[in-house]
């Protein structure tokens, strides 16, 4: 290109390469006019839409709404809208769990951002892993882009009670494991659990990493929780899509938004919401995409000086629609205001301290409380170290039984999962509620995918007895809206042969979250001599598997794949 050459723009960007850019251009208009557009409109700039929408998507079931309203902002704005399928992750709905698709569909929105021909991007997620994923491309693409999520469910008022997933899904299905609850009233609750579209209704993982989305810059200020159902939404939609035009002119990219300093606001963030463990390594992996590290340790000094304000389920009560009357999120970094980076600015230009300038003119405080009087003086979650989790492994403690911090116990180990679902029932089995109940081999490297299986369940005998909580610790994940004593993360995994791999039931094992160790007391001789018949798994053979197994990075580099990160 010469000095005077103005910048390729719209359709004429990326075109392929057959030696001749006039030709192929020419093609690619040729096709373009078979979908009835006129040259003046395919003279437009272009803002790809990401569609995530998908029959297998209950949390997505709006996207072809918020669609019409992003192209009708692109449109008036004076943008062509090409929206464009990518892959679409939802929870329930993947095997061996949505974790192990996450950097598909990263990968796939990046190829597709940029390759195809665009001058700005609306990335529509909402389900978990769907908005950490587009987050991700949009970071290793550096495609100026405004992050746009479906947003909540709202909650069902159901015989005196409210009801909203998955929460109150765990709830009740703990209380039908200890016969509290009958066949058939848990059938009943099925339907009621989630009764309008949207993610779930709770402080979730999808609702942190749209709160997180929002911290970041990469959307527009209190846009993270409107209701999936909500007007407001298709508005949002509609601004999302006029402020993508926008961003053609004046390009903000994500690379001026996802920084250090961002980066450390939405740990903060996290932290205040008591916001679900799965956000950690997600946030790891998007700021890694830029070579941003996100130290565990930090995370600890940023947990010690940063309250719970948040009251949502699974820490508190509230459900997202609280939230989000409550103030959302500019009432949340309103009173987190001296302990952020004010500098930063987010997708449309303005700071933090700007947007901050004015105290916020209502905020209900029994869901987002003063400074003053947090729901905990303290952050959310804690990463532990010792010798059981050598690189680090987490706690989210805003959701724990504090009487079980201190524990030194027994182990009850569980091999994986399938030895977890043959096992844990069995009334033979020996265990008591003082035990640590232990599972490995389901971290990122193995077959499993790191699911959210950290919440492994009361023994069924105990749960009868009316234990409702114990310590229980894994190499794996655990839903955001779940609650309980759960030690995550364990880092190195079993299956990479961390420490983890090693211990047998019988053990003894020491947490202490004052002391934010985590510690497997057992020799190191008898652990020397225990690793020489340890033998690593095998690996997958081809296809999706078989990458993974050979490019997975651990939780504290986010799970992503080596290659993909910022020096791959
Ligand atoms: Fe999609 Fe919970 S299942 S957000």
């Amino acid at each position: 290109m010469t000095q005077n050459t103005p910048p390729k723009t719209g359709l004429r960007r990326n075109t392929a390469n057959y030696g001749d850019p006039d030709f192929a251009l020419y093609l690619r208009k040729t096709f373009a006019k078979s979908m009835g557009y006129s040259n003046a409109m395919l003279e437009r700039p272009v803002v790809g839409i990401v569609d995530t929408g998908s029959d297998y998507n209950n949390c997505h079931r709006t996207v072809p709404e918020l669609i019409e309203a992003v192209k009708r902002g692109v449109l008036a704005a004076g943008g062509l809208p090409l929206a464009f399928p990518t892959v679409s992750l939802c929870e329930p709905s993947l095997f061996p769990t949505s974790m192990h698709f996450r950097n598909l569909a990263a990968l796939d929105t990046e190829a597709m951002l940029s390759g195809q021909p665009m001058d700005s991007a609306v990335l529509i997620g909402g389900c978990d892993k769907t908005v950490p994923a587009q987050l991700m491309a949009a970071a290793s693409s550096d495609m100026p882009s405004v992050q746009l999520v479906t947003g909540p469910m709202l909650a069902t008022a159901f015989q005196g009670e409210r009801l909203a997933a998955c929460t109150d899904c765990r709830r009740y299905w703990a209380q039908y494991r200890a016969g509290k609850v009958s066949g058939e009233r848990i059938a009943e609750i099925e339907g009621r659990l989630a009764t309008t579209a949207g993610t779930c209704g709770v402080m979730g993982t999808a609702s942190t990493m749209a709160c997180i989305a929002e911290a970041l810059g990469m959307m527009p200020a209190g846009h993270g929780s409107i209701p999936a159902v909500h007007a407001d939404r298709l508005r949002a939609a509609e601004e999302a899509g006029a402020l993508a035009v926008r961003l053609i002119a004046n390009p903000i990219r994500p690379s001026e938004l996802i920084t250090a300093k961002s980066v450390e606001n939405a740990l903060r963030v996290l932290l205040a919401l008591g916001g679900s463990t799965n956000a950690l390594i997600h946030l790891t992996a998007i700021a890694g995409r830029l070579g941003i590290p996100i130290s565990l340790a930090r995370l600890n000094e940023l947990s010690d000086t940063t309250p719970v304000l948040v009251d949502l389920k699974p820490t508190g009560d509230g459900y997202m629609e609280d939230f989000h009357s409550a103030g959302a999120m500019p009432a949340l970094l309103w009173e987190l205001k001296d302990l952020l980076h004010l500098d930063v600015i987010d997708v449309t230009g303005a700071t933090l301290g700007d947007r901050l300038a004015k105290a916020p003119e209502f905020v209900d405080r029994r869901y987002i409380r003063a400074r003053a009087e947090p729901v905990s003086p303290v952050g959310g979650i804690v990463s532990l170290f010792g010798s059981l989790a050598p690189r680090g492994a987490i706690l989210k403690r805003s959701a724990a039984t504090e009487s079980l911090f201190e524990t030194e116990a027994r182990a009850v180990v569980f091999d994986g999962l399938e030895d977890l679902s043959n096992r844990i029932d069995d009334p033979d089995l020996d265990v008591t509620e003082h035990d640590i109940l232990v599972l490995k081999n389901a971290g990122p490297l193995t077959p499993a995918g790191m699911p959210e299986a950290g919440y492994l369940p009361i023994p069924s005998k105990l749960a009868r007895a009316g234990v409702k909580d114990m310590v229980r610790m894994s190499d794996c994940r655990m839903s955001g809206t779940a609650f309980g004593t759960i030690v995550l993360h364990i880092t190195p995994e079993a299956a990479a042969g961390g420490p983890l791999a090693l211990v047998q039931s019988g053990d003894r094992i020491r947490l202490s979250v004052k002391e934010r160790s985590l510690e497997l007391l057992v020799s190191d001789a008898e652990l020397a001599e225990r690793l020489k018949s340890w033998v690593p798994p095998a690996k997958p053979k081809r296809g999706w598997d078989r990458i993974v197994a050979e490019q997975v990075l651990q939780a504290d580099e986010g799970c992503d794949l080596a290659v993909l990160r910022a020096e791959g």
